[in-house]
Formats: C-alpha cells, structure tokens, sequence
C-alpha cells in the first residue's frame, strides 16, 4: 500500500477498538479547568465469583462538590450477560444503584448507550466484554459536557442537527401518491439513513473538541449530506448556502477518527468530502456561466 492514495469507502476498512486508543478527559459542569480524576471506592466481587471481569467506570456527581473519580467493579461473568451493557446493568442492580448511564433498545438501533469503553467510542450494547482488555476502563463520550457519571449533555449535538433541517424540503406541488424514486436513486442514500445519532463521531473528532461551538460535526454533516444527496429534495442550493461557511463545514481536516468509530460502519468523512465536491462544482458552473 506505500506511496498509493488509499480511498476510505467504509469504516470496514480501517481496524477498529484497539486501534489508537484513548482516554480524553470528559468536560464536566462546574468544575474548574485543573480539577483532575481521582481514585474511587473499589467494588469487589461476590465472595465464590469464579469468573472475574474488571471495570474502571468514570463517576462524576455534580450535588458531590467532588471531582470525578474512577470505580473499580468486579463483576461477576458467570451472572451477567456477554455484552459492557450487561454489566452496567449488573453494576447498577446488584452493586451501585446511582450509576447512571442511557440504554433503550440493548440492540444498536438507539444510539443511547454510546459512551468511551476501553479506549475508543463505541454502544455498549453492541461491544462483547471478550473483546475488551482485561482491565476495561469506561468513560463517557469524550469532549462533551457531562451531566452524571457516563451521561453527556447532547443539547448541541441535537441543535446542531436541527440546523442541517434534517428533513424533506420540496418546492414543486405535491404529487397524489408518494414521491418516486428510481432503485439507482435509493442506493444513493445507502449508508446514510442508516445512523442512529448515536454521536461517536462527533465526540471522536479532534476538529470538534476544540472548534464544536461552531463546527457542525461528523454526525450532523452526515446528515446533511443525506438530505442534499436525495433524489426528491429540492433545496440543494439553499443547503450548500448554509454550509458554506469556514466554521460550520471547512473545519473539517479529514482525520477519519470518525469513520473509523463509527459503531453502524458508516463514513461520515466521505459524506462531508462529497459536500465539499458539491460546493466546489457548484462554484466552478457558476465562473463558467459568468465567463460566458
Ligand atoms: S474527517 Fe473531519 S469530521 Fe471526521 S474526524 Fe476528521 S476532522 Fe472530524
Ligand atoms: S455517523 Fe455513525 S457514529 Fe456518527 S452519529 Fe451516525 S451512527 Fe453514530
Ligand atoms: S441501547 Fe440502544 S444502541 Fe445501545
């Protein structure tokens, strides 16, 4: 592969969970820049467990006035499920009660259970603790404002959706039946409609650590992308408009951190490069109509 350009089609393609592992501090409320992570209580496991697994699981409690810690868990594999969430929930039913992290689904379809486990974004509902080090620690998803132990803030996330308008925008009449689309139009939003917003991306990406306030993000640049690359919508040109913008899109520096986190497999870098190629073919119609 030395000297070739390599094209990312897939996030399959890049080796994910022990590929670059990191543990960024989360950003909490109301604790001051130089507050630091603190050794917590160790839960040992119950006397005749015979099969242990170790987690280091991030607590931080706003009502403390403490700074976050780290807990020790040893969980007990023979009376929990095969999955982290399983032994989150474990913790949380037969240890710690006040360990608080969001699940629903328990299948990969909700995006709610995403959060740091051993070194890279992932839901815990889809990653088997056999998959994990034998010291596995557990933060929530990084560079984000946390509320509770591994619970984010996704106020901005979600605003930042919104602001893409992820939705349908057609000018033309309404037609009697539902708005056709050829099969080769469909597949062009393969890979696309399926993200669940679960925010690994967002909270993988060096670029919206330290620009989010204004910097859109993978996960709504996906989005975005979903919109203007859909057959029936008819607000391409106001769409690239309103992302146009040095801050909003350009940020962007094709890391790939958030391909290569992404729990479905999609390829946000690749939607936000074909954003880019839009604006720029865009521009280049627009000189060429000017130079007559
Ligand atoms: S490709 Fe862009 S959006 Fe993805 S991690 Fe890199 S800078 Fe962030
Ligand atoms: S693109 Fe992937 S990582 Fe990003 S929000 Fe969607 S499903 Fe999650
Ligand atoms: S609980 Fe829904 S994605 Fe994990």
């Amino acid at each position: 592969m030395e000297g070739h350009a390599v094209i990312i089609r897939s996030s399959n393609q890049l080796p994910q969970y022990t590929f670059l592992k990191r543990f960024p501090v989360p950003k909490n409320f109301g604790l001051p820049a130089t507050s630091r992570i603190e050794g917590g209580r160790t839960w040992p496991a119950p006397s005749g467990a015979r099969h242990i697994k170790v987690f280091d699981v991030y607590r931080y409690n706003p009502d403390s006035g403490r700074n976050p810690s780290l807990d020790r868990f040893e969980v007990d594999l023979d009376d929990c499920g095969p999955m982290v969430l399983d032994a989150l929930i474990w913790i949380k039913d037969k240890i710690d009660p006040t360990l608080a992290f969001r699940r629903s689904c328990r299948e990969g379809i909700c995006g709610s259970c995403a959060m740091n486990i051993d070194g890279t974004n992932w839901l815990a509902c889809t990653r088997f603790i056999s998959e994990t080090d034998d010291l596995c620690p557990i933060y929530p998803l990084p560079g984000l404002q946390i509320i509770k132990d591994l619970v984010p803030d996704l106020t901005h996330l979600y605003a930042q959706h919104e602001a893409v308008q992820p939705w349908l925008s057609a000018k033309s009449p309404e037609p009697e039946a539902e708005r056709i689309q050829s099969i080769e139009e469909r597949q062009q939003l393969d890979g696309l409609y399926e993200c669940i917003l679960c925010f690994c991306c967002s909270s993988g990406c060096p670029s919206y650590w330290w620009n989010g306030d204004r910097f859109l993000g993978p996960a709504a640049l996906l989005q975005a992308w979903r919109w203007l690359a859909d057959s029936r919508d008819e607000a391409a040109a106001e769409r690239l408009d309103r992302l146009d913008d040095p801050f909003r899109l350009y940020r962007c520096h094709t890391i790939l951190n958030c391909t290569r986190t992404c729990p479905k497999g999609l390829n946000p870098g690749k939607a936000i490069a074909e954003i880019k190629k839009m604006i720029v073919e865009r521009q280049a119609e627009k000189d060429q109509n000017v130079g007559g």
